[in-house]
């Protein structure tokens, strides 16, 4: 048990987005999301939920390279006008 708890240490899941914050909360409005879902050509919108994406709290596809790294599933939050 000791030896499966010492080798379960956290890692941290934010590499880098605005790392001098004691915590990063991102808040949006329904205002927030319906002016991005209006400039949407798919009807969607994207949330990163992996911490990799350079247009964050939006989705950019990062989440593809970082599971191909490591061997995660992670991926967006997609609000969907439908
Ligand atoms: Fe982070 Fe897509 S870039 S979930």
């Amino acid at each position: 048990f000791l030896l499966a708890k010492a080798t379960l240490k956290p890692t941290p899941v934010n590499p880098g987005i605005d790392k001098a914050s004691p915590k990063v909360a991102t808040v949006m409005t329904v205002k927030d999301i319906e002016d991005a879902l209006s400039k949407s050509s798919s009807g969607k919108v994207a949330l990163c939920r992996c911490w990799r994406s350079s247009k964050f709290p939006f989705c950019d596809g990062s989440h593809g390279k970082y599971n191909e790294a490591c061997g995660d599933n992670t991926g967006p939050l997609v609000v969907s006008k439908a």
